[in-house]
């Protein structure tokens, strides 16, 4: 491959294999801006970027805002609350009145799932970069993951990942599901039987019997938080109760898998899916992931505005 062609990002289903490895070299490329004297290059200078974040977020907001600084983006952000979204505009009229203004780029995260497909079919030159929908897919997220699997453990192709944790409310299980089974990996998926949404295996997991038979043969374990704000009904009686059948406690990780390198994609609930020992081990990716988001999201931000994989490596 030697262009990107997708005008926009809004699932992994939407990009092929080469489009996927495609995006992590130009990020693995592009990383070292972030670690120069001077972390800025003029690449996307003149070019205008809406952050438009209708539901919190720390790590995929900052990073975007970020990566757009340093590719030299004006960068324009827009929250739910602030927006005239509580007047009563709808997400249409918000979408046209932003559209008048002639972005380039508009990344949005919104709680409705298939709000950033909406609004891509509405808009006639910005490209639109999903940042997150309700409990359907965070593209970035995914790519980001696949990236610091790759720089740990020097390949996607063949690992075995295995999902703990919500998956029945996450965009993040679906997303790497689809991204890492399309890339060769065996996806596995293992929660109380209320959080495993039917259907899981049409998308390429396999649901375990246990949380031991997830864990104890994974290269790759990743905790996902309990979403709370999407829980409209109990899925299990206490978070007390989930820690001690589901948590992740050091000794109990050590105790079915000596090796697995551990995700989670945060914000993490400390002492719920994983205890304090576990983020912050040795074998924990966690801040790489972090560090990761930014690259990804410059490459993005690059390909979309017609960048091609090598005109940055110096
Ligand atoms: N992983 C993730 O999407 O985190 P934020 O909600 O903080 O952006």
């Amino acid at each position: 491959m030697d262009h990107f062609h997708q005008k926009h990002i809004l699932d992994m289903a939407s990009l092929s294999k080469q489009e996927i490895d495609y995006i992590i070299n130009t990020a693995i490329t592009l990383k070292d801006i972030s670690n120069r004297p001077i972390k800025k290059v003029p690449t996307l200078r003149g070019k205008s970027i809406v952050h438009f974040f209708h539901e919190p977020s720390t790590r995929t907001r900052t990073s975007f805002e970020i990566a757009a600084k340093r590719m030299s983006a004006d960068t324009f952000s827009i929250s739910a609350s602030t927006s005239s979204m509580t007047k009563g505009e709808t997400l249409l009229d918000t979408v046209n009145t932003l559209q008048a203004m002639n972005p380039d780029i508009i990344v949005m995260r919104h709680s409705a799932s298939g709000a950033p497909h909406f609004v891509s079919r509405k808009l006639l030159n910005a490209s639109v970069i999903n940042a997150g929908d309700g409990m359907h897919a965070h593209p970035t997220q995914c790519l980001l993951d696949m990236m610091t699997v790759r720089e740990a453990l020097g390949k996607i192709k063949d690992l075995k990942l295995s999902i703990i944790g919500d998956i029945f409310h996450s965009r993040v299980a679906r997303s790497n599901i689809i991204g890492f089974t399309k890339m060769g990996a065996k996806v596995t998926v293992a929660a109380p039987c209320t959080m495993i949404p039917n259907g899981v295996d049409k998308l390429g997991a396999q649901v375990a019997k246990s949380l031991e038979d997830a864990v104890s043969n994974a290269d790759i374990i990743m905790a996902l938080r309990i979403q709370k704000e999407r829980q409209s009904n109990f899925f299990f009686p206490s978070e007390r109760e989930y820690a001690s059948f589901y948590g992740l406690s050091y000794e109990r990780l050590k105790s079915m898998n000596k090796n697995a390198y551990i995700m989670h994609p945060g914000p993490i609930n400390r002492g719920v899916e994983l205890s304090s020992d576990v983020a912050d081990c040795p074998e924990s990716l966690i801040m790489k992931q972090v560090t990761n988001g930014v690259a990804i999201r410059m490459a993005l931000l690059y390909l979309l505005m017609g960048g091609t994989r090598n005109a940055h490596s110096n």
